[in-house]
């Protein structure tokens, strides 16, 4: 008898291209957001942010956007009768851009079918642990030390409907020191988001990113 692994369906997000138009979701402080906008101003990033949304009307991440010239919208839930249609208002914004690529910057609502469907395999997360360790939280940092682990750090993944479960795309480790608090660990980890967000989007704007079931393949630079 002999066996044979599944073969796993192969999918490449987006087709290779110079200016990848991003639209990101933002609820917070948007430091995330930033590494984007300033990645894309220096020519480090193939791409630009086109759309800025968030659903909390205070985000400091809006005022990023608009520093940069950047439309930006809020989408508040209680604006809307259900998740679908706030989801739906958000999926209009960012189609009457143009975006190709989502980018949960500090996003906190779990997206739901109307988004995930509308940007299958175009959507990107980014959390701040090596999953798939410390997933769905939001006090991932504060878990780590906890746990006692000496190695934290980041990961971007395609978002799916498993909460921080899709697909990894690229990680980056920081070392946990002795003495460690949750803001000193959360800072050099952010310091490594802050690179790995912009790196990940290059890599699927340059077609270097491959989805074969729940993993990537990074091919090589050409
Ligand atoms: C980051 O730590 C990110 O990993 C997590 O939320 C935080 C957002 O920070 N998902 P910011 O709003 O981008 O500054």
């Amino acid at each position: 008898m002999t066996f044979s692994a599944p073969v796993e369906a192969v999918a490449r997000p987006l087709p290779p291209t110079d200016r990848i138009r991003l639209g990101v979701l933002a609820s917070g402080r948007g430091t995330n957001l930033q590494s984007l906008l300033d990645a894309a101003a220096s020519g480090q990033m193939p791409g630009e942010v086109v759309a800025v949304a968030s659903n909390r009307p205070d985000a400091p991440a809006i005022e990023r956007a608009r520093r940069a010239g950047v439309p930006a919208s809020v989408f508040a839930r209680a604006d809307y009768p259900s998740r679908a249609a706030q989801e739906e208002a958000i999926v209009g914004f960012l189609g009457e851009r143009g975006v190709e690529l989502v980018v949960l910057a500090g996003y906190v609502p779990v997206l739901g079918a109307t988004l995930l469907g509308a940007f299958d395999n175009r959507i990107i997360n980014i959390h701040p642990s090596l999953l798939p360790a410390f997933g769905n939280t939001l006090h991932a940092q504060a878990d780590a030390l906890r746990h006692g682990v000496k190695i934290a750090g980041c990961t971007v993944h395609f978002v799916n409907n498993q909460v921080d479960g899709g697909p990894i795309i690229l990680q980056r480790a920081v070392p946990v020191l002795e003495g460690d608090t949750e803001e000193s660990l959360s800072e050099r980890i952010l310091a490594e988001e802050h690179r790995a967000l912009p790196e990940a989007v290059r890599l699927i704007a340059d077609g270097r990113v491959l989805i074969e079931g729940n993993r990537t393949r990074i091919l090589p630079a050409s």
